[in-house]
């Protein structure tokens, strides 16, 4: 039996951090075993930010190499780079004729844009979703793992699959948001605000490149009280943070323990944050090590990265050979 075809793309601004492990590349890194799996960089994407030119190859080149060093494994996926597939940007004129700028000026993400960046509205914004909904139509996905701030996005690839379809003649399947669901966890940020992301403050997110020094540093300074008066009192969220991140990292055992030094009074958040910047250490250090080693190996990515692009443009020249079809460009 055919194994269900899965495509997503890889941010390629920024450093990657435990919440995206957690979040997406844990996810990649299970289904790369059940499904027949596209994991690209967006880095046609990242254009739309206009990052400096000499700065582009690095972070694509880092990009992949914390997938790998996180567990993708290039002989099980596709992991390409998205301008090395022509055919994306050639689906994405074709979808272009059908995505109308109405539908578009309304996805908050570009409200987001036009407000964050007013002096870069650019109509590779405006067109963001189309870009996408080709990543995706051109492999014939019908799962897509996201984030939930990018679920509205497939669904507006599969508004535009079905228009086509609809226009032209049956030849997209309706792709789907994925994600495991309840296992899907949340990566808790250090400051005891939010998740770990990209964009807030910096000390309160562990990125898979920081060093242990700056670990052990970043989680000391976590937020905590003078603990726990009360026997079994209930846990401010900052602690209950503490205690998601040993979850994530530390034994059972540990958290258990420290579980029962807090509902006995006896914790010292000293000695639990000692504890988890051990934990996360041993956790990081690995797969920092490895990225650090990849991306010390140019030629090794370089193959990565071009036999990636070999098996996508095999499944992607299919797609867009139909759809030139369907629509009528196919003159000789
Ligand atoms: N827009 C996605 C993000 O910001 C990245 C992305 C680009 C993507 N193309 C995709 C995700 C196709 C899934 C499928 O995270």
């Amino acid at each position: 039996m055919s194994k269900e075809i899965v495509v997503s793309g890889i941010r390629s601004t920024g450093y990657l951090h435990l919440g995206n492990y957690f979040g997406a590349m844990k996810n990649y890194v299970k289904m790369q075993e059940d499904y027949d799996c596209y994991f690209f960089v967006a880095d046609y994407h990242s254009l739309t930010t206009h990052p400096d030119p000499k700065d582009l190859k690095a972070n694509v080149f880092r990009v992949v190499a914390e997938n790998i060093a996180s567990g993708l494994d290039p002989e099980k996926v596709a992991l390409y780079a998205q301008s090395d597939i022509p055919e994306i940007p050639e689906l994405y004129l074709l979808m272009n004729m059908l995505a109308y700028k109405g539908e578009l000026e309304k996805v908050p993400t570009f409200k987001d844009k036009v407000r964050t960046q007013p002096d870069n509205v650019n109509a590779g914004l405006l067109t963001y979703p189309v870009l996408m909904a080709a990543d995706v139509l051109i492999h014939k996905a019908v799962k897509v793992p996201v984030g939930k701030d990018q679920e509205q996005h497939v669904e507006m690839a599969r508004n535009f699959a079905n228009r086509f379809n609809h226009r032209y003649g049956d030849l997209f399947p309706e792709p789907q948001p994925f994600n495991f669901g309840s296992e899907l966890v949340k990566v808790p940020s250090l400051d005891g605000t939010g998740k770990m992301s990209k964009s807030e403050n910096g000390n309160a997110t562990l990125y898979l490149a920081d060093d242990d020094d700056l670990i052990r540093k970043k989680v000391m300074k976590a937020k905590t009280d003078s603990g726990p008066t009360e026997p079994n009192s209930e846990m401010p969220d900052y602690v209950q943070n503490i205690f998601q991140l040993m979850h994530l990292v530390s034994k059972p055992g540990t958290v258990d323990t420290y579980r029962g030094m807090y509902n006995d009074c006896t914790i010292r958040y000293g000695d639990m944050k000692k504890q988890l910047a051990e934990d996360m250490v041993a956790f990081i250090a690995p797969i920092r090590q490895k990225a650090i080693d990849l991306q010390n190996d140019e030629d090794g990515l370089r193959k990565i990265l071009k036999a990636g692009a070999e098996k996508a443009r095999e499944s992607a020249s299919k797609t867009i050979t139909e759809a030139r079809k369907l629509i009528g460009i196919n003159y000789y």
